[in-house]
């Protein structure tokens, strides 16, 4: 873990953060391919196996992940635990990461809102997504939220809810989008958390079988 203080995002308005879109850094905590590091704590990369049947993807980190360093540990890590141990999944098995690795956000108060990323922050990182699909090589992707989905298809007009409870094909893996876990924490109404919650515990499901399924099938080459 390499943390440090984060500057308040007003603070480098003044002070614009120095950035390189065509740098290819080695390890995460020297990207500046995008202005996110310069107010985050640290960079927050993915988690899990070298190689994963599964991997999950998010959007950033939140408030939690960025002082930790490790993706989905503040609630809507707990409601994605949950939603695994219903679909029969161990989350050990399953490699977590995220489509942006820097937390964004603006303050309000003493608090540190999320705030969405920009396409061209999503287009950045996508230098290290790359990475992690390559290294990590999962049978299947489970597309955890539109910024997820836009990320895992390189389609910045991909929309999710045209999508949620398909299996996607794209660069020959499965990829399986379903609503991201904060949407089922904080939709305004019950019935709405509800149907989220259950939806996303089907798309694991179902990405679960589907790895099982690729897995026979190369196992009977
Ligand atoms: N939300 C995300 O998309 N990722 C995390 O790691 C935590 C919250």
């Amino acid at each position: 873990m390499n943390s440090r203080k984060p500057s308040q995002p007003d603070a480098a308005a003044k002070d614009t953060p120095q950035i390189d879109p065509d740098q290819q850094p080695k390890h995460l905590d020297d990207c500046r391919r995008c202005a996110l590091w310069a107010h985050a704590t640290q960079a927050v990369g993915g988690v899990g196996p070298n190689h994963a049947p599964i991997m999950m993807v998010g959007e950033q980190p939140g408030d939690k992940e960025d002082q930790q360093g490790k993706p989905f540990v503040g609630p809507a890590g707990q409601l994605l635990d949950d939603a695994l141990e219903e679909a029969g999944i161990a989350r050990h098995d399953v490699y977590v990461t995220n489509a942006v690795k820097h937390f964004k956000w603006e303050p309000r108060g003493k608090r540190r809102m999320h705030k969405t990323p920009a396409q061209r922050e999503i287009d950045a990182c996508h230098y290290w997504l790359e990475r992690e699909q390559a290294s990590v090589d999962p049978r299947v992707i489970v597309a955890l939220g539109a910024t997820a989905l836009k990320a895992l298809l390189e389609d910045r007009d991909a929309r999710l809810q045209a999508v949620v409870g398909k299996v996607l094909e794209h660069g020959g893996r499965h990829v399986v989008p379903t609503y991201h876990p904060s949407f089922a924490l904080r939709a305004p109404d019950e019935a709405t958390r509800e149907r989220a919650y259950a939806a996303i515990v089907a798309a694991l499901g179902e990405a679960g079988k589907l790895a099982q399924r690729v897995a026979a099938r190369e196992s009977g080459r």
